[in-house]
């Protein structure tokens, strides 16, 4: 089991996220479904539950809400990240998925692939070796291979690992960087941006998420509080996710998770995005990115 006291608190981050996607599955109009997220998620359910409660109890607010604010932002992501790779796979051609930072996510094994898809999965061994553990009953429905590697390498060893599994950079690609570059130093999210975009080919599609340099300096400052245990690590912020991009020769279009969950109803107004750490407050903000390779 990934276990909560990990070492590596970064890939402990990755048993919230399925924890969090778990909890959607109960939620009345679940915004994806992933039968696997309970199972990989193990007892971490209970633990924010546990904890969640004595949040509603503290504030003196029903539990339903405090549940709500806290899983709404990963639901909103996976939704736009299936949507990203829902429409890319419909174009002729894009047969070849890269998801950096995989960690739990069970696209291998809940999406409806185009025949022959190969989808490469890149992480810290331990974060892949325990997924295999927990799913190894299940059978993906795309070609699948397991890449493990440092993401933060600026040598990019991890690549040489993509490439003896076939992957081809002369044909598109479509690179998900879900929840990762702002775990990253900053010098290794450049060079991943740097790395990738030389492996992608024009027509290449790319969906990330990244945080404002603001929703670091306040995650940051969390730390002391001991709040928010899984922004605490974060480390890179960007204030501007397209002119970043256009810098490596992607176009792209940059929207926020409370204009695309909006339109699910999961930002009422009766549970505001203040104080969210990530927050749409001061200069805090979350971006959801949606990128394509002008350029060869
Ligand atoms: C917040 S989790 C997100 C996981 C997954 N993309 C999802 O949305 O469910 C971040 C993931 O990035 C991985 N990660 C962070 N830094 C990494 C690095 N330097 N090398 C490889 N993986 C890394 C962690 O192990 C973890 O699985």
């Amino acid at each position: 089991m990934l276990p909560s006291t990990s070492s590596d608190p970064v890939s402990y981050t990755a048993r919230i996220v399925a924890a969090k996607r778990a909890l959607e599955q109960s939620h009345p109009n679940p915004l994806f479904k992933d039968p696997y997220a309970v199972l990989l998620a193990g007892d971490e359910v209970t633990n924010l539950l546990a904890k969640w409660r004595e949040v509603a109890r503290r504030q003196d607010r029903p539990l339903k809400d405090v549940i709500a604010k806290r899983t709404r932002y990963i639901a909103v992501r996976t939704c736009f990240f299936d949507d990203l790779l829902g429409s890319a796979l419909r174009e002729p051609g894009l047969s070849q998925v890269v998801i950096l930072g995989s960690g739990l996510d069970t696209r291998a094994f809940r999406f409806d692939w185009p025949l022959l898809t190969r989808v490469y999965e890149v992480d810290h061994p331990e974060v892949l070796n325990y997924k295999v553990r927990v799913l190894q009953n299940s059978v993906p429905a795309c070609q699948h291979f397991l890449i493990p590697g440092d993401l933060a390498d600026l040598q990019a060893e991890w690549v040489k690992g993509l490439l003896e599994q076939g992957f081809q950079a002369q044909s598109p690609t479509v690179w998900l960087l879900e929840g990762l570059l702002m775990y990253l130093p900053e010098p290794s999210a450049h060079a991943l941006l740097k790395t990738l975009s030389e492996l992608s080919s024009a027509g290449s599609v790319l969906g990330l998420d990244s945080v404002t340099g603001g929703s670091v300096a306040a995650a940051q400052s969390a730390r002391k509080n001991d709040r928010g245990r899984v922004v605490r690590h974060w480390e890179f912020g960007c204030d501007d996710p397209k002119e970043l991009l256009a810098s490596y020769g992607w176009s792209a279009e940059v929207s926020q998770p409370q204009e695309v969950g909006k339109a699910h109803g999961r930002y009422p107004q009766s549970i505001p995005i203040e104080a969210e750490v990530g927050g749409h407050q001061d200069e805090r903000g979350v971006w959801l990115v949606h990128a394509r390779k002008t350029q060869a």
